[in-house]
């Protein structure tokens, strides 16, 4: 048995949704860079799941469709209520929320495409919703429903906040939906690869997956980039701050990755977005620092930033609280997952791989009474 850590340069599956070569990421064949500048979220949405672009009817058809499935059950709103607000993470409660809706659910546990397809639009159109519901609540408001006629990245940020943001606000957030929308196998994608490779449903491989995004090694390292830029604070404090953490072989959150070595293709877009945005707030500081890390940390190991880096500046001037950071992923995720989900269905077989034993062997039993 030859055992690769991590699963490190293992190849699993097949996959036709999305490509990761030579460091260049495509979504069914389509460069992320067109993408990010060109496409709406709900183009790339579909794109995922039927793998060709939309034309203007389809696309017009499918966000309707996805426009009429965002109310959420009375329940789940209830629920957030009855949580300790003040120490309960989003990502626990979009965890928790997102399985229950499985239950408001007739169709969850039918296995037919048609069924697949209809939940997989429930579940997209609910995350926002899921989101922003919980934010408002836990500040004392009550819930908004979406504007109709907005985006989905329109309609997140006016129902986080109950006002139509600014066209520059949903051009940055639409693009950091499409940009975080899939990448081929990596950790919460497999969870729910091998969560539904059992048969199971939709929404199992979903929760489990924003189980395994919400890890800082993962999806969780967007919220921990911003705590470390609150902490260092000012321009000048980088580079002991830095240094100090490197000397001890910390972890600098949102640098490096297991697949891309010479850099994400993803970063450079949020690079831009960062020093936009954040010259619209007047905290270029977040820019400043943000670049000031990156020359040292790339400089001295070698490690290019990843998506998480910049993507924390630019949601922090985007007036969104630290903790939403990575539900904000997996409300763009979620259409990833679900694609891999379905193709997973489609040609199925179960995920088991094996573990060499390296534990104690020819114990002899001992009665409990005797021990
Ligand atoms: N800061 C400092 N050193 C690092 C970093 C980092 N961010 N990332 C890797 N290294 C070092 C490790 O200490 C290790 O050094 P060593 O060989 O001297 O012990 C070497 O680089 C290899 O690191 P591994 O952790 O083994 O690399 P792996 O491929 O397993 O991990 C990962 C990739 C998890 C992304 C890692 O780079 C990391 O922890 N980064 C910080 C967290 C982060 O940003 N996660 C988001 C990733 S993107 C995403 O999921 C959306």
């Amino acid at each position: 048995m030859t055992v690769s850590r991590g699963l490190e340069g293992v190849v699993a599956t097949q996959s036709s949704i999305s490509s990761i070569i030579d460091d260049v990421l495509t979504y069914r064949g389509y460069n992320i860079d067109d993408l990010a500048e060109q496409a709406s979220f709900e183009e790339v949405v579909y794109l995922l799941w039927f793998g060709r672009l939309p034309n203007q009817e389809e696309h017009k058809v499918f966000a309707d469709e996805l426009s009429a499935q965002t109310e959420l059950p009375e329940e789940i709103i209830a629920h957030f209520r009855s949580y300790n607000l003040d120490s309960v993470h989003p990502m626990a409660a979009l965890r928790t929320a997102v399985s229950m809706l499985g239950l408001f659910d007739d169709e969850a546990d039918i296995d037919d495409p048609e069924a697949n397809k209809r939940k997989a639009i429930r579940l997209q159109a609910k995350m926002p919703a899921l989101v922003t519901a919980f934010s408002r609540i836990r500040s004392g408001k009550d819930p908004i429903a979406p504007k109709k006629g907005l985006s989905i990245a329109a309609n997140f940020l006016y129902m986080l906040t109950g006002e139509e943001p600014n066209d520059i606000s949903v051009e940055a957030f639409n693009k950091a939906l499409v940009l975080h929308a899939d990448h081929e196998l990596n950790a919460s994608t497999f969870t729910a690869r091998v969560c539904v490779a059992t048969l199971s449903d939709m929404y199992s491989g979903v929760t489990a997956a924003i189980g395994a995004l919400k890890g800082p090694l993962h999806g969780g390292a967007n919220e921990r980039v911003m705590k470390m830029l609150k902490e260092i604070g000012t321009i000048d404090n980088v580079e002991p701050y830095i240094q100090n953490a490197l000397d001890n072989k910390e972890k600098i959150m949102g640098f490096g990755h297991r697949v891309y070595k010479t850099g994400d293709p993803r970063a450079k877009h949020l690079r831009e977005m960062s020093q936009e945005l954040t010259k619209v707030t007047g905290e270029e500081k977040y820019y400043e620092m943000s670049v000031a890390i990156e020359k040292l940390v790339t400089g001295q190991k070698n490690l290019p930033p990843n998506v998480d880096f910049y993507s924390a500046s630019v949601y922090h001037s985007l007036g969104i609280d630290h903790d939403l950071f990575t539900p904000i992923f997996a409300v763009s995720r979620v259409s990833g997952w679900i694609a891999h989900i379905l193709e997973q269905f489609e040609n199925n077989r179960l995920i088991r791989p094996r573990a060499e034993y390296v534990g104690k062997e020819g114990e002899t039993f001992i009665p409990i009474a005797q021990r």
